[in-house]
């Protein structure tokens, strides 16, 4: 075991309401922690609270009480603005539902998180297209999302994770709408990227996918263990 958890969290609870009375405990006191070229699959079943645990994870929500430290930093009291620049620069995220943006084309889908860059706009694109290439993307940069397929989409918004090179990546059910072989070669890449020293976090309820993960997590109703 390493020393150098990326990411810990301690204690987490999140409750959310709904209507005017009910309170939903989405998550109870979950303790989390994961090293770098660490990948963990989060394994439960729809309404077990997983995508609620990526989306606190990832600074995306703040949760309702608890700890969550990158390194040595606490998360949970930044500012909105910190954050942001903090998901940036740090956090590649696959959207259960993709999230792309309607308006923009694959490509520039995929160049979108790296706003503002170092970088200049050629090396960006060019780091993008290479990123849409080992994903089996192929001539279709230039389309926007709507003339996609839904298996195409999911593999742009992968590429969008990966293009920045983030220390974490989550990905939330990744495979859920390819057919095995595209779900396969996704799986082989997150892999890859890990063991070059990404820590990758999945969220799953997918059986086949636990035996590409060096640790499994099971979630129900909002309790790890
Ligand atoms: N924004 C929200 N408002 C109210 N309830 C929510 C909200 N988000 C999630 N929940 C509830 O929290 C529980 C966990 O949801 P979720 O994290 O989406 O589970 P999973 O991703 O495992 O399917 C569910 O009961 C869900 O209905
Ligand atoms: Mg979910």
């Amino acid at each position: 075991m390493s020393l150098t958890n990326i990411l810990k969290a301690e204690n987490l609870s999140m409750t959310y309401k709904r209507g005017r009375a009910e309170v939903v405990h989405a998550l109870t006191e979950v303790n989390f922690k994961i090293d770098p070229a660490e990948m963990v699959l989060i394994f439960g079943p729809s309404g077990s609270g997983k995508s609620t645990l990526l989306h606190l994870l990832s600074g995306l929500e703040k949760p309702t009480s608890g700890s969550i430290k990158y390194e040595d930093k606490e998360i949970t009291t930044l500012t909105d603005k910190e954050l942001t620049t903090f998901r940036r620069d740090e956090v590649g995220y696959v959207f259960q539902s993709w999230e792309l943006i309607d308006h923009m084309t694959a490509v520039e889908n995929v160049e979108s998180p790296m706003y503002p860059s170092k970088l200049d706009s050629g090396e960006l694109r060019t780091k993008s297209l290479k990123t849409l290439r080992q994903l089996d993307l192929y001539d279709r940069e230039n389309h926007f999302p709507k003339e996609l397929s839904g298996g195409e989409q999911q593999r742009v918004a992968i590429a969008r994770a990966l293009v920045k090179e983030p220390k974490i990546i989550f990905a939330d059910e990744p495979t859920g709408n390819l057919d095995q072989e595209t779900g396969e070669t996704i799986m082989r890449l997150l892999k890859k990227v890990c063991r070059l020293g990404t820590a990758v976090i999945i969220a799953t309820h997918n059986e086949e996918l636990r035996r590409y993960a060096d640790r499994v997590v099971r979630i129900s109703n909002g309790r790890l263990g």
